[in-house]
């Protein structure tokens, strides 16, 4: 058996026997946009500690690897802010076992790397846009980059190499609730998939219930002008998927505010400040930076991973919607 062949038993679970094989791999806290709903809940303090060299995201991949993970996901912050990101990509390809490997981006420093990300393995693109109109695109981010982003979404559609490009559109009442079916359209005309975001209560997102608009609220939003069928899918992770007849794109929702997927949830998030984080709303951190040492072989790493990870139950989902929480923020996990 080769070194990096899985036995079943090494497998990870958490308290309540899920298997976990989806890795979340935040590279950085930095990010080159001030979306208000996000940029502030991180302190410059917490973002100035060092962030995971090279070397430890590559040891971090090649361990969970071994453990069964066959998805691996880059976030941030921008994770493009990364110097080396198309190596850490590239090696990610070459490891045994991963054969997904996606990135979350703004899309802002996108057409640069686009074809470097490409040629080194990249096959899941996920890019945020929460607006098709300018004026507000700056207003949101404090960029004037909405043409950057969307020219970039084309260019990725037209490589063929991504079965849809993902775009996550948060929407909140009173910013962009009104441009719901205008981006239903949007997302349904190309090979995309536009997945509205529940505004969540993370921390320092400014979450206040007149600004969250409910799952059911947006399809009915979508359903009005627009005759869309749902799509089910087995893995289809949070996402309740939709389809319109005719035309390539779809509509997801993504609803953790009014609807539980934390039974489905097979994923684990690593911060760039080297802690391991399961549900976004788990409060918990564990801190696993000082395993990655060389001088720790792979087996010790993945037998203290597992006791911790068996000992604790990693679905906990909001428990209550109207409490900001104060646990880690959507920045500094990574999504
Ligand atoms: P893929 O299925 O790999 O495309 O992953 P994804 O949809 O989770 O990836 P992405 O990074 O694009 O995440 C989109 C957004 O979905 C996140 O930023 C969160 O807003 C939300 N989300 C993703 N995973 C979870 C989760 O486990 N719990 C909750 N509550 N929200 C999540
Ligand atoms: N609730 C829901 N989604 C959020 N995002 C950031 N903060 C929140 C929040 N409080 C989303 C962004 C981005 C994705 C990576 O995370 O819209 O598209
Ligand atoms: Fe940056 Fe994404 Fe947060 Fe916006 S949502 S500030 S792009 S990390």
């Amino acid at each position: 058996m080769s070194d990096h062949e899985t036995h079943p038993s090494s497998c990870l679970t958490d308290l309540s026997g899920r298997r976990l094989s989806y890795l979340r791999i935040s590279l950085t806290d930095r990010c080159n946009l001030r979306c208000d709903y996000c940029y502030h809940s991180v302190n410059e303090s917490q973002i100035a500690e060092r962030e995971l060299s090279d070397d430890e995201v590559i040891r971090l991949v090649r361990v969970f690897s071994k453990m069964g993970f066959d998805k691996i996901r880059f976030t941030g912050g921008e994770l493009l802010l990364r110097d080396r990101v198309v190596d850490l990509i590239r090696e990610t390809a070459v490891t045994a076992g991963v054969s997904l490997i996606g990135i979350t981006t703004n899309g802002l420093l996108l057409e640069k790397h686009l074809p470097g990300l490409i040629d080194a393995g990249l096959n899941r693109l996920n890019v945020s846009l929460d607006t098709l109109d300018r004026e507000k695109f700056k207003r949101i981010t404090g960029v004037d980059g909405l043409d950057r982003v969307t020219s970039v979404i084309s260019r990725a559609l037209e490589t063929n190499v991504f079965p849809r490009v993902k775009i996550n559109t948060l929407v909140m009442r009173g910013v962009n609730d009104d441009e719901i079916d205008k981006l239903a359209d949007w997302g349904l005309s190309r090979r995309t998939d536009l997945r509205f975001i529940e505004f969540m209560p993370t921390r320092g997102s400014g979450w206040e219930e007149s600004r969250f608009v409910s799952q059911d609220e947006m399809i009915e939003r979508v359903r009005g002008p627009l005759d869309i069928d749902p799509v089910i899918e087995p893995n289809s992770g949070p996402a309740l998927t939709f389809k319109q007849r005719g035309r390539p794109g779809r509509v997801s929702f993504i609803s953790a505010v009014s609807r539980s997927f934390c039974n489905e949830c097979n994923r684990l998030r690593v911060t760039s400040r080297g802690t391991v984080v399961g549900c976004l709303f788990s409060g918990k951190e564990i801190r696993i930076r000082e395993l990655l040492d060389p001088r720790v072989d792979d087996e010790t790493i993945i037998a203290v991973i597992k006791t911790l990870t068996r000992s604790q139950d990693f679905r906990r989902g909001i428990e209550n919607r109207t409490r900001t929480w104060e646990g880690p923020s959507m920045r500094g996990i990574g999504g």
